[in-house]
């Protein structure tokens, strides 16, 4: 997989056509979830959900037949740990021309946990719908793009600095390059690109700049999620080993160390 093009290609998909995915595309999509694995070496299990079958719509999205749900034993960094994994399947669906939403909000939850066979210590942080893009977007769908500005991403100057967070990072390396661009276009709740970089020497330091404003209720973290994705985007290209080893680099109010790539 080419994570850049397919990083680049993809966007939130919220009008579908209407078709189901063909079978040669849903044993893909089943064996391929089956290979997936994360640096946390935490285990994800992915559950296909026919939506009619399962009495299953969302408010957001329209023209689905299929949605993808996973669950994670909640345990310390399973949020980033299903955000890495779940990633993986987006970028996979992408490379096949399937569209995908990230969903964490926007659901009748307690239905989806259910049809997912949610239990005890598991959670379900998200789930997404899996189907052919419609040609024309449905107004709810263009309506929810303008309210979280989902064209725009913050510049590479606001997210990425070098040993700590007063001087903006630059690379003349492209492999570096194309991680960090990656992580700059990725996917994340309410479109808040909460992933900051620190580099110094072979090592990259992620921090979560914590926004306000998710679910309450909720005894998760969403932008933890974000970060996971972020960490996939950026591992994918460059490669490297996950560590968690933090550098104690000053750092401003909500602003918090996830863990650093080595490379
Ligand atoms: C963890 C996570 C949760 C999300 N939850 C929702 C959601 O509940 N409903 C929704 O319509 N979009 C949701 N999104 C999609 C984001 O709004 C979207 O990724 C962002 O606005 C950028 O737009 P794009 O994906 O088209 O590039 C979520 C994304 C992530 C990563």
């Amino acid at each position: 997989m080419d994570t850049l093009q397919l990083a680049k290609q993809r966007r939130s998909v919220r009008t579908f056509d209407g078709n189901p995915l063909s079978a040669q595309d849903r044993k893909a999509i089943e064996d391929f979830v089956r290979s997936i694995s994360n640096p946390f070496n935490q285990s994800v299990e992915f559950v296909l959900l026919d939506a009619k079958e399962n009495g299953l719509n969302t408010p957001v999205i329209k023209g689905e037949t299929l949605y993808i749900a996973a669950k994670i034993r909640k345990a310390p960094y399973s949020e980033e740990a299903f955000g890495y994994s779940f990633e993986q399947l987006v970028l996979f669906a992408q490379s096949l021309g399937i569209g995908t939403t990230w969903i964490g909000g926007t659901m009748k939850r307690e239905l989806f946990e259910n049809a997912a066979g949610v239990k005890g210590n598991e959670r379900m942080y998200c789930m997404s719908p899996l189907g052919y893009p419609a040609k024309k977007m449905s107004i709810i769908e263009t309506t929810m793009r303008k309210g979280v500005r989902a064209d725009k991403r913050k510049s590479a100057g606001e997210l990425f600095f070098e040993k700590d967070f007063s001087t903006p990072f630059r690379t003349d390396d492209k492999t570096i390059a194309d991680a960090l661009e990656a992580v700059r276009i990725a996917p994340s709740a309410v479109n808040m690109q909460p992933w900051r970089i620190v580099a110094d020497g072979g090592r990259y330091h992620f921090y979560l700049s914590h926004k306000k404003g998710y679910d309450e209720n909720a005894d998760w973290d969403i932008q933890k999620v974000d970060m996971g994705i972020a960490l996939c985007h950026f591992m994918n290209i460059a490669g490297g080993e996950l560590v968690v080893e933090n550098p104690g680099i000053r750092t401003e109010n909500g602003v918090e160390y996830t863990a650093t790539v080595v490379l």
